[in-house]
């Protein structure tokens, strides 16, 4: 690993024992993967409040230095943790002592993640608080070199933005946070941005719902690759290409993908593949476009829902207020819960603007920090949820042991209102 002069010192001690560490964190780490050297970033986005048994229990040892000296920095040594040395932001993590009045989440985990809030913040972390940082701020330029975690995060950075990242763990982008640098490999080299698969649309995509299962198809089929996507499809938001590339990097490992046209570093399906050659189409047609709506709702069996779950990734301001709207002067099923999931900047918008109130004259909560996927929790006593993301349906019958259905955002406040699943692909 090729170290310049600052980075060397830095190694050396010279900014102390815990960016020394860190140092020498990312230097086994860049080995790891064969990265010659290192790259500066000026934008770091991690998790690390997140409770843990392993957690409470360094900390109860050694405090909240030794529990990141640890856990962020894989090191044992016994030292003060400085401020971080470039922007740096807290993702998602557990539920706040705010929501358990809500949620069954342990109190003592609420309360030792506010402990943690407390700690980083202190040290300069911003806590966003959420899975979807580009929606409060976080909003790296096009090419700019970045450290990221959380798959939904990354997809969306490197795709939509056109930033630079690879998707990052606790470890990396605590040892980020104190150097500003990450090693320089995968998707921080243009030649590993191209398109690998070819994917024509010859079915409908036009809604939030047709996003998700798009995203689903080309997931599944090009995996850890880099797929170009050509339509026709309606024009995708902020919150389609949310739930697209989130659906990609679940039945996949998607971290980047090209829309010819709409997409930064596609301008042209030519410009997607770096101006190699283009390789044979694969078809997403009225076929694909069923399979993978049946696909997403095969561990439904029981039409009695008893809870349905929106906003993964957290909701942009759009789907608080369709939710608002779709719940007005509605009253949620007696045994039927609804959560939407939102960045908490957002939540004080939509709370703002009524939409909040909206929704829980309704019955429903808006909740924030986290999700049933990442807290592992839901409403006392849920055997069956529905959802309209693809994500939460992949992951959350395995997480919790429930079943799933998975449909449009009407028919999931649909679902909240008669307790009963009635969707179907139209
Ligand atoms: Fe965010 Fe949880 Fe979904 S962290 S992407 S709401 S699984």
């Amino acid at each position: 690993m090729l170290l310049t002069d600052e980075e060397q010192a830095m190694a050396d001690g010279t900014e102390g024992p815990a960016v020394a560490a860190a140092m020498d964190l990312l230097v086994r780490y860049g080995e790891a993967l064969g990265a010659e050297r290192l790259v500066e970033t000026r934008n770091v986005a991690g998790t690390t409040t997140q409770p843990s048994p392993a957690k409470e229990r360094l900390v109860a040892e050694g405090g909240w230095d030794k529990a990141f000296s640890v856990i962020s920095l894989d090191s044992d040594g016994d030292f003060a943790v400085p401020g971080v040395r470039v922007p740096t932001c807290q993702l998602q993590s557990g539920f706040g002592v705010d929501a358990l009045d809500t949620v069954p989440y342990p109190r003592h985990w609420a309360e030792l993640q506010g402990e943690a809030e407390a700690y980083i913040g202190g040290r300069g972390v911003n806590i966003l608080a959420t899975c979807t940082p580009y929606q409060v701020g976080n909003l790296p330029v096009r090419g700019e070199h970045c450290a990221w975690m959380e798959s939904s995060a990354v997809v969306y950075c490197n795709s939509v933005l056109g930033a630079r990242t690879n998707c990052e763990g606790g470890a990396s982008t605590g040892a980020a946070s104190l150097t500003g640098r990450i090693p320089y490999w995968g998707n921080h080299l243009a030649e590993n941005r191209y398109g690998t698969h070819l994917v024509q649309v010859d079915a409908r995509v036009e809604d939030l719902l047709d996003w998700g299962m798009l995203g689903y198809f080309v997931g599944d089929l090009v995996q850890e690759q880099r797929p170009v996507v050509v339509g026709p499809y309606a024009r995708p938001d902020l919150t389609d290409l949310k739930h697209f590339g989130a659906a990609a990097a679940s039945s996949g490992g998607v971290e980047l993908y090209h829309l010819p046209g709409i997409t930064p570093e596609a301008p042209t399906v030519e410009a997607a593949f770096g101006g190699g050659r283009v390789p044979g189409a694969v078809s997403y047609g009225p076929a694909e476009r069923r399979r993978m709506y049946e696909t997403l709702n095969d561990q439904g069996s029981s039409t009695d829902v008893d809870f349905v779950l929106l906003g993964c990734p957290h909701a942009s301001l759009e789907q608080l207020r369709d939710t608002a709207r779709a719940l007005d002067g509605r009253k949620l099923h007696s045994g039927t819960e609804l959560w939407i999931m939102a960045p908490a900047a957002l939540a004080m918008v939509a709370r703002r603007t009524g939409y909040t109130a909206v929704i829980e004259a309704a019955g429903g909560k808006v909740l924030t920090d986290s999700c049933p996927a990442m807290s592992r929790t839901a409403p006392a006593g849920t055997r069956v949820f529905a959802t309209d993301s693809a994500k939460q349906a992949h992951y959350l019958p395995a997480i919790l042991g429930i079943e799933a259905w998975f449909g449009t955002l009407e028919d999931c406040v649909d679902a909240a209102v008669t307790g009963r699943w009635r969707g179907e692909l139209r």
